[in-house]
């Protein structure tokens, strides 16, 4: 199988074409951003961490039923994935308040919640990535009604299993962000990648934060963050993170 031209980089990683129509492959990059793209910079080692991470993940997704776009790891920060059509949907499931949402709502971080919070963003950097509804994704044809009703029920099996895998590995799951797509012959799977960048990771016993909130909240030179905790050993985190997940 051979990698042909780049069709797609994002801000972390980038998709290559490859000789088979239906197999793409993707490059995980070292770059981070924050508050859509304000804050640039890189985390050395991320792309290798998070390509293995999504590999283990996704694999124990299928495993437990859940189609995914995932084919194989081909190298240290390359895996070879399905061809699909990103829907333009950010999903998130929040467990534990955190993040936009104590901003938006007034809620205490670590809040738990009664039960799981859905939420579609509609994926587009222009605008931030808006919190929408159902009622804006089909009437902007980002989806029709069949296909988010797949997608939200995926969504809350992934949540669950996610939940119990995390919890065995000392994890609380607070939050995170999925995406999904469309295979060459219509199927809908989990695409993209599950890793720190795209989760909240809570230790269960220090509630220690093992994700990309240390990046975000690493002071730096960002100003306008309050009086927040500064936050560093971005490295250190994602580390222990693969570990407990290859353990
Ligand atoms: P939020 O609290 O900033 O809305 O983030 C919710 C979850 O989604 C959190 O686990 C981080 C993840 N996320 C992404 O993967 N990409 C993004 O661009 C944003 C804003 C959040």
């Amino acid at each position: 199988m051979e990698k042909l031209e780049q069709l797609y980089e994002g801000k972390a990683k980038k998709v290559y074409k490859t000789d088979r129509p239906d197999e793409f492959i993707i490059e995980y990059k070292d770059d981070a951003t924050a508050f859509n793209g304000e804050k640039k910079g890189s985390i050395g080692g991320k792309g290798v961490i998070n390509n293995k991470m999504t590999g283990v993940i996704f694999t124990m997704l299928e495993e437990k039923g859940i189609p995914t776009h995932f084919i194989k790891v081909l190298s240290e920060k390359e895996q070879l994935v399905k061809a699909v059509t990103i829907f333009p949907l950010e999903v998130i499931i929040r467990n534990t308040a955190a993040g936009s949402i104590c901003k938006r709502l007034g809620l205490e971080e670590g809040l738990k919640l009664k039960s799981p919070i859905f939420e579609f963003c509609y994926k587009n950097d222009d605008f931030g990535d808006p919190v929408i509804n159902d009622y804006h994704a089909i009437a902007m044809e980002l989806a029709t009604a069949e296909e988010i009703e797949v997608i939200r029920e995926m969504t809350f099996k992934i949540n669950d299993i996610l939940k119990a895998y995390f919890l065995e590995k000392g994890i609380n799951l607070v939050d995170f962000k999925i995406e999904f797509g469309k295979t060459n012959d219509g199927q809908i799977v989990l695409a993209d990648e599950i890793s720190p960048d795209t989760c909240r990771f809570w230790d269960v016993e220090t509630n220690e934060k093992l994700d990309k909130d240390r990046f975000r909240r690493n002071l730096g030179h960002i100003e306008d963050l309050g009086h927040i905790e500064d936050l560093g050993h971005i490295e250190e985190a994602y580390e222990e993170m693969l570990k407990r997940v290859q353990a």
